[in-house]
């Protein structure tokens, strides 16, 4: 079976790392023997906006529809295009209309790679931050009234449907099963949050009864960024709706260290569409050009998106590798960030010679 993978690099740090990350996917591909089509678009990146006056072409949707994945960069480049139509332009049109309706982000402290949390090592922050994608507090519904005037009114409101929420909870009880560790934590603020969110843990509890074996506890989600700092260790498989989510999946990574290792999944659970795996850092304008931007979170979204394409063995083995590159610490190797003089590419020819074997 081949796998027909969408590349797009967008922008900046995001034209070098991706490079990288082909290499280290093409290696874990040789060496278990997977089948990838590649194919590659220069859309959803601002020299397309330049040239085109638009994101993305009027047909994008036809174009990426059949993949089985988009790698996907970074976009952005504000000098010349606002990020708001850079980013509503081209990422967040595949997020919706490829209903990824799970945003899924590894939030793990790598060998070499110091946490800003005090004493912290290797083994002590190891999970998963699963946030809702399509609808919660991100929503459409509302509106202004007496525009300008003393009586002002504004209005949005939470948005949250028994689909939406169950099809995000199976996903991340499906994840905790399959964890050593079996747990799931949900973020929640049915205290003051007086309707949805008393709602929302019913939906956490009745989808439990399916997973017998996975240990759940809540938080609410303002003591919950405190555990985040203070008990890191606590976690295994957190789940948050779009907004405690999207702020758990900032705080999550920023604990542990450096934003140019992190990867994140945008998934279609269902496979109707296909799913899209990014680093977490963006086009980063004020080293892009240099060389010198850590390809690790390109690198990891290549292992994600083969775990996602059920290449478990793959995936595994690229992680391996990028961990043991970073615990020989060799600073010819690594990129300033996380301690070396090396480039893009040393970092990234040592990690796809390691997944080689
Ligand atoms: P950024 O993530 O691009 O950069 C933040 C800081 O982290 C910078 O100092 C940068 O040099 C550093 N950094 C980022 N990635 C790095 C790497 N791989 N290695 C070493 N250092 C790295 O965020 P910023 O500056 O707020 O945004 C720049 C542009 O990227 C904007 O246009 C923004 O809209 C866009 N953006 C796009 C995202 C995406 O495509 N998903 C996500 C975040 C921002
Ligand atoms: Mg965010």
């Amino acid at each position: 079976m081949t796998h027909r993978i969408a590349v797009i690099p967008g922008d900046g740090i995001g034209k070098e790392v991706m490079p990288e990350g082909l290499r280290a996917l093409e290696a874990a591909a040789r060496r278990f023997g997977i089948d990838l089509a590649l194919e590659h678009f220069d859309f959803a990146s601002c020299d397309y906006y330049a040239a085109h006056g638009q994101m993305l072409p009027d047909d994008w949707f036809e174009q990426l529809k059949d993949a089985d994945a988009i790698f996907y960069g970074a976009v952005g480049w504000p000098e010349t295009v606002p990020d708001h139509i850079s980013l509503w332009g081209s990422l967040l049109q595949f997020r919706r209309r490829f209903d990824q309706y799970v945003n899924l982000r590894p939030c793990k402290l790598l060998p070499g790679v110091k946490s800003p949390l005090a004493d912290r090592k290797p083994g002590d922050i190891d999970f998963y931050v699963v946030r809702e994608n399509t609808e919660g507090e991100y929503s459409s519904v509302g509106g202004k009234m007496f525009e300008g005037t003393d009586r002002e009114v504004v209005i949005q409101e939470t948005v949250m449907t028994r689909t939406g929420v169950d099809r995000v909870l199976k996903y991340a009880f499906d994840l905790a099963q399959t964890r050593p560790r079996r747990k799931l934590t949900s973020a929640t603020k049915s205290n003051g949050i007086a309707i949805t969110m008393p709602w929302w843990d019913e939906r956490v509890k009745a989808m439990g009864v399916h997973y017998p074996e996975v240990s759940v506890d809540q938080f609410h989600i303002d003591i919950l960024t405190a555990n985040f700092v203070m008990h890191p260790d606590w976690f295994d498989v957190v789940v948050a709706s779009n907004l405690f989510g999207d702020i758990l999946s900032d705080l999550g990574p920023a604990c542990t260290g450096t934003i140019g290792v992190a990867p994140s999944a945008n998934i279609n659970p269902d496979g109707t569409f296909p799913s899209l795996f990014e680093p977490v850092h963006g086009s980063a304008p004020d080293i892009a050009g240099r060389g010198i931007a850590n390809p690790i979170g390109q690198i990891w979204s290549a292992a994600m998106m083969l775990e996602h394409l059920g290449h478990q063995d793959a995936g595994q083995a690229i992680v391996d590798a990028f961990e043991a590159v970073l615990s020989e610490g060799d600073p010819t190797v690594l990129t300033p960030d996380v301690g070396g003089h090396g480039t893009t590419e040393t970092l990234g020819r040592a990690i796809a010679a390691r997944i080689a074997g």
